[in-house]
């Protein structure tokens, strides 16, 4: 029997259908007076003449010389006339205009819009903005655009919306944590039916760059460092931005980023150097760009590192020859942050170097950096193929409006009234909480320790216990720390008359006064307890004393994770863990709640604290969520998908490492093998693990066929038992190995996996179907295929080898020749 994912699904706002939306790019009935006439204003301007309508074929062919030698056009002879039309009036200036990307912000007393943007939206410069949200500042600079440029072009509404809008998610670390694609794409949904409720319709998410150095701060942005399910949860959160038709008012535009080997920064340090072989990058780094790109999405951010020597804003290779001869992308490119005018510190020559570099290599849309609108002008007056790239940026960025519905109502439909009723509603939030339960990882629970009674007395210590804003975690977009549920409050309603809850701080989240100045200057509030440190770990020690168990919530300040925050040190900060060795010193029982953006590294913990729960930064319902963990409303079920090391000196460690020549046999008398002389070479907790407060066992591994051929399938089989005394759900994994090949493979990858849901003692047979894609890998021709041979297959609950079932098979016969997926040669 093949298992279906058992995972419940909210019920998310609908996308409108096509009959409500513009179902094509003209005016609507049902639009208020303000946007109709705006729209018809634009509509008429820009309607297709009938000489044009009459010659669709010529447009198309000349769309198709604008859109570059190798990638199809669009089917959209419609769109593609309009744009023809539109770019036929167009100057050299407004053109460019269209690739210049402006950051708008807002500043505590409400939007500020920049006079030099306002000025350059009217003179037809800017192509976008981010950074502007609600519907009254987005309509004041929209109408700026449509109504007082020349031509009337909308621009582009972009923000973070990375996990979420005002209803914040757990981050991306504790969402891919769920292994739970549906539930990520329905938290994707939410986040773009809230955002573009605000007059948004461009998001830069998903970040999909695998990382697998928890010293770099962003990696609490990202799925972890797994390429299978990295590309899963890439496809599911394009899909929920997007939805089916990109025109409909509820939806947000993606943005795949960062483009490329951002996470592999040499040393764990933001913005660094990297450098990877080619058959790396596709085998195990770029997989979760392109199943974006598969699902569609519209847009693509560069990175700030280099590839191959070459920044990658200014590579050629990855953004043209890869990313669309090969992928198929059809979007535009934006680089990050004034990437563009970085590429001189990284020794590329000087701004207007920089900028041909960029246009040449694929770049269309300039972020921040104004480079392109400075220098293009100069560099087309010169080369005529400039100008054709100009104009090929320029089309991208128009199609991406087109699609938007842009033309057709500039405003999308954002309203005060909608933001109002369709923003941090109490279905999202019923949502955010869901997330946010099956987000938490259960590091250990001795006794079992977890979960609690709701009777006796509780010492609910440590900084994040009664904290709200630190849970929005680093990258919160419009998230509002007043919405947020404290462990406190979501304790304190859950517990009952029963429970006694005693509350001590114990501890300042950061000691060291320059990393705190540090961290408040970019946002964090970090409000300070003026008490020495003794006293605040005495009262503390105090609640514990009088107390049958101790809840210490611990962790990092959010601002120690996320963008330029990377850290050498990865365990707690400081000050907590005198806390905590306090609180453990009193003999009773701890269970440690983690708040952090990263794995730590927490060998003390693991050795002396009774049960500890990862619980990332969980978003708006953390509190609530944690409650429910905590008693036991809710059976914990996260596993991780990134590792956690035991030292920072093993890093980078990660599950689907290669074999050496002298692997680690693990007897102590044995000199010349890979290992270290002070600690184990295996991490404290593994890609995969996670517990439960229920066992489950796995019997053997069945395969419907141990000798295949050719193109033939096969079945694997697991029965599961639910062995322990209370429901609880199962993530059930698959890891393929291949002991033999022409190029040395991983020691296991993850190939699938299903989530099923147990009573107390149900057992329920899992199946996966194994077929050659499942075989595939890039050889030292970088030909992507399979090759014959004895193949394992592993089955089990976590990555730890010595913990899965397998079974071997053979499967024979050298196939033909075979392209990568999508590629024209079938080599890259
Ligand atoms: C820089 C970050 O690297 C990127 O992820 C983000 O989208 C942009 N800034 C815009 O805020």
């Amino acid at each position: 029997m093949v298992l279906a994912v058992t995972a419940r699904r909210f019920t998310v706002p609908r996308l409108r259908d096509g009959a409500e939306a513009a179902s094509e790019q003209g005016p609507v009935g049902n639009l208020c007076g303000q946007v109709r006439r705006t729209m018809l204003t634009v509509w008429r301007r820009q309607e297709p003449s009938d000489e044009m309508k009459k010659s669709k074929l010529a447009v198309g062919l000349i769309a198709a010389m604008f859109a570059g030698c190798l990638q199809a056009q669009p089917l959209n002879p419609k769109m593609n006339a309009f744009i023809a039309r539109l770019m036929s009036r167009m100057t050299l200036a407004e053109k460019i205009g269209q690739l210049n990307l402006l950051s708008v912000g807002f500043d505590v007393t409400g939007p500020l819009l920049s006079q030099d943007a306002d000025a350059k939206v009217r003179q037809g410069l800017v192509g976008g903005v981010f950074n502007t949200y609600t519907p009254q500042a987005v309509r004041k600079l929209q109408s700026l655009a449509v109504n007082e440029s020349r031509l009337g072009i909308p621009l582009l509404f972009g923000y973070d919306v990375i996990h979420g809008y005002k209803t914040v998610f757990p981050i991306p670390l504790g969402l891919a944590s769920t292994w739970d694609p549906d539930l990520i794409q329905d938290s994707a949904r939410i986040a773009a039916t809230e955002a573009s409720a605000d007059g948004l319709n461009w998001t830069f998410s998903p970040m999909v760059d695998i990382a697998r150095d928890a010293r770099w701060g962003r990696i609490a942005e990202g799925a972890g460092e797994d390429p299978y399910l990295g590309a899963q949860i890439a496809r599911a959160m394009v899909r929920g931005y997007q939805g089916d038709d990109l025109r409909q008012s509820n939806t947000l535009m993606a943005c795949v980023k960062h483009f490329a080997l951002y996470g592999a920064v040499e040393a764990g340090r933001d913005y660094n150097t990297v450098d990877m072989s080619r058959l790396e990058m596709f085998e195990d780094y770029l997989p979760p760009y392109r199943a974006a790109v598969e699902a569609g999405v519209g847009s693509v951010m560069t990175s700030f590192n280099e590839v191959d020597a070459v920044p990658a804003t200014a590579n050629r290779w990855l953004l043209t020859d890869v990313l669309r001869n090969q992928w198929g992308f059809q979007g535009f490119v934006v680089t990050d942050y004034t990437a563009i005018m970085e590429m001189s510190e990284h020794g590329m020559g000087d701004f207007r170097t920089d900028a041909e570099l960029a246009l040449k290599a694929g770049v269309d849309m300039d972020m921040v950096s104004e480079t392109y609108l400075k220098y293009l002008p100069g560099l087309a007056a010169q080369k005529d193929a400039t100008a054709a790239m100009i104009d090929q940026a320029c089309r991208r960025i128009l199609e991406a409006k087109y699609r938007l519905g842009l033309f057709a109502d500039p405003y999308r439909g954002c309203t005060a009234e909608r933001a109002r009723t369709e923003i941090l509603t109490p279905a999202h939030r019923q949502a955010a909480r869901t997330l946010a339960e099956r987000s938490f990882v259960l590091l250990k629970n001795d006794g079992p320790l977890l979960p609690l009674k709701k009777s006796g007395t509780i010492a609910l210590v440590g900084p994040l216990a009664d904290n709200q804003a630190e849970l929005l975690g680093p990258w919160h977009a419009a998230g509002d720390w007043r919405t947020v549920v404290s462990v406190r409050t979501g304790l304190s309603q859950a517990a009952g008359s029963a429970v006694t809850l005693l509350h001590a701080k114990g501890a300042n989240l950061v000691d060291d006064p320059g990393l705190r100045k540090l961290l408040q200057k970019f946002g964090s509030e970090l409000p300070l307890d003026p008490r020495p440190p003794e006293a605040m770990i005495a009262e503390a020690v105090a609640a514990a004393a009088k107390a049958d168990v101790v809840v210490a919530v611990l962790g990092e300040p959010a601002g120690m994770s996320g963008e330029a925050a990377s850290r050498s040190d990865i365990g707690l900060p400081e000050g907590q863990e005198t806390l905590l060795r306090a609180l453990v010193a009193t003999g009773k029982p701890v269970v440690l709640v983690l708040m952090n953006g990263r794995p730590l590294t927490l060998g003390w913990e693991e050795a002396h604290c009774g049960a500890i729960l990862e619980t990332w930064f969980g978003g708006v319902e953390t509190g609530n969520a944690v409650a429910e963990a905590l008693f036991g409303d809710y059976n914990p079920s996260g596993k991780l998908t990134a590792t956690f090391p035991r030292s920072v000196g093993q890093i980078p460690v990660y599950y689907n490492h290669k074999n050496t020549g002298r692997p680690d046999t693990g007897d102590p008398g044995v000199k010349y093998v890979s290992r270290y002389l002070d600690i184990p070479n295996d991490p404290l907790y593994a890609f995969g693990y996670g517990l439960s407060y229920t066992k489950f066992s796995y019997g053997e591994v069945e395969l419907s066929q141990t000798a295949l051929t050719g193109e033939e399938t096969l079945l694997a089989s697991v029965k599961v038992t639910n062995t322990g005394e209370r429901a609880g759900e199962e993530t059930v994994q698959w890891y393929l190995s291949q002991p033999v090949a022409s190029v040395t493979r991983s020691v296991e990858t993850l190939r699938g996996f299903q989530k099923v849901s147990l009573q107390p003692g149900e057992t329920r047979e899992v199946t996966f179907r194994i077929t050659p894609e499942d075989l595939k890998f890039y050889n030292a021709q970088l030909e992507y295929n399979w090759e014959p041979g004895a193949f394992v297959v592993r089955i089990g609950g976590s990555s730890v080898r010595e913990s899965l079932k397998s079974a071997t098979l053979h499967w024979n016969q050298a196939p033909a020749p075979a392209k990568a997926p999508g590629t024209k040669r079938g080599r890259l």
